[in-house]
């Protein structure tokens, strides 16, 4: 009698755990949320190329880039069917593009191992080339409500205050702790807006700097809150060292046209086009000149510096300084690799190009004329 009586507590504590926080959350959602495009579909090609969008980027920024992708390759088909060339042409100016190589990729996977359906089970989803946790719990609960921790920043804030929590976020070890307080916090029937309703209210709400409590839907339930260490939650120390590298364009003008050559290898920006490069401490001109004989060669008999361009571009794990230098060729000028191309600058709008050429492209005509 006594040990029935102690199943059936413990059967009805699990069946009916209040889900509290997520009911209210959720109202709070469908009141207050932004209405988004990748908002009003289940389709799993959509969200997916939402959420790589908006790892890359903020959504005012994005959503040009979600229409236009989307124009241009409307589903998993014409996505796998399209050239790279294309679909790195889409991304330009986005950043990361190996997310754009790994979309194409994983698109053609889809096409090609899954019968152009696309996988609905988290495990299958996460299988696909460039698709992390983050990425496969967020198509798995968007497009098919799967009850899975979707964990970006905003959830991570969003958690680390409701539950006052210690732990550095940006050390791996604490995504265990985490993933355990999103999952204790999903009401499983409602995953797809419960996952949303967190990401929303960690963009609206709890925001990094002076979060609106009073207008908190969970502000009762919130621990962090309650011991006044909002504004120190969550604990965020880095230790990363980002390394410093200096790269020199030589925009080699011959009065026709440039000279442009696709990146190859393992570094940033693979196969996108850039003018010949060479990486080097050297600050100027000058310095680049005396320790790189070879940009005679290039430049030919006669040739003229007429304008150099400087700029520092941040990427998440190096800092970029670039020097662009434009150069009237003189006589005798060599080509100055194998695989370089010469065309005409307005040309270059058919080739993908890493932000900073593009911005430097931008300013050629004024230059030249
Ligand atoms: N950031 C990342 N994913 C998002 C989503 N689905 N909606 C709004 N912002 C997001």
């Amino acid at each position: 009698m006594e040990s029935k009586f102690f199943c059936y507590f413990v059967s009805m504590e699990s069946d009916e755990k209040s889900f509290e926080i997520s009911r209210l959350l959720r109202q709070w959602y469908e009141a207050n949320k932004r209405e988004l495009p990748w908002r009003q579909t289940r389709d799993p090609y959509r969200i997916w190329l939402s959420e790589v969008i908006l790892q890359q980027t903020r959504i005012a920024q994005g959503l040009p880039y979600y229409n236009e992708f989307l124009r241009n390759f409307p589903d998993v088909g014409a996505l796998a069917a399209a050239d790279e060339g294309s679909v790195l042409r889409c991304w330009q100016g986005l950043g990361y593009y190996s997310r754009a190589r790994n979309l194409h990729e994983a698109a053609r996977s889809i096409v090609n191992d899954h019968g152009g359906v696309f996988p609905r089970r988290y495990e299958d989803i996460l299988r696909l080339k460039g698709i992390g946790r983050y990425t496969a719990a967020a198509i798995a609960s968007f497009a098919f409500d799967e009850a899975r921790a979707v964990l970006d920043g905003n959830v991570y804030r969003v958690l680390a205050r409701l539950y006052d929590i210690e732990a550095n976020i940006l050390e791996s070890s604490s995504e265990k702790l985490f993933l355990a307080l999103a999952l204790e916090t999903i009401d499983p029937r409602h995953a797809a807006v419960h996952n949303q309703a967190m990401m929303e209210l960690g963009a609206l709400c709890c925001t990094p700097s002076s979060p609106r409590c009073a207008d908190c839907p969970i502000a009762a339930h919130c621990l962090a809150l309650a011991s006044g260490k909002v504004s120190e939650r969550p604990v965020r120390i880095s230790g990363l060292k980002r390394k410093t590298r200096r790269f020199h364009y030589l925009c080699l003008y011959d009065g026709q046209g440039i000279y442009l050559q696709q990146r190859q290898g393992k570094d940033i920006w693979r196969h996108l086009w850039e003018f010949p490069l060479i990486e080097d401490p050297a600050s100027d001109w000058a310095a680049l000149l005396a320790s790189h004989p070879e940009i005679g060669r290039w430049t030919g008999q006669g040739a003229r510096l007429m304008a150099s361009r400087h700029c520092r571009h941040q990427l998440t794990h190096q800092t970029i300084e670039a020097g662009f230098y434009l150069v009237r060729t003189g006589t005798g000028a060599e080509k100055p690799s194998e695989g370089a191309l010469h065309i005409a600058v307005d040309e270059m709008d058919n080739y993908p190009l890493p932000i900073l050429v593009k911005r430097f492209k931008d300013q050629l005509d004024s230059l030249i004329s």
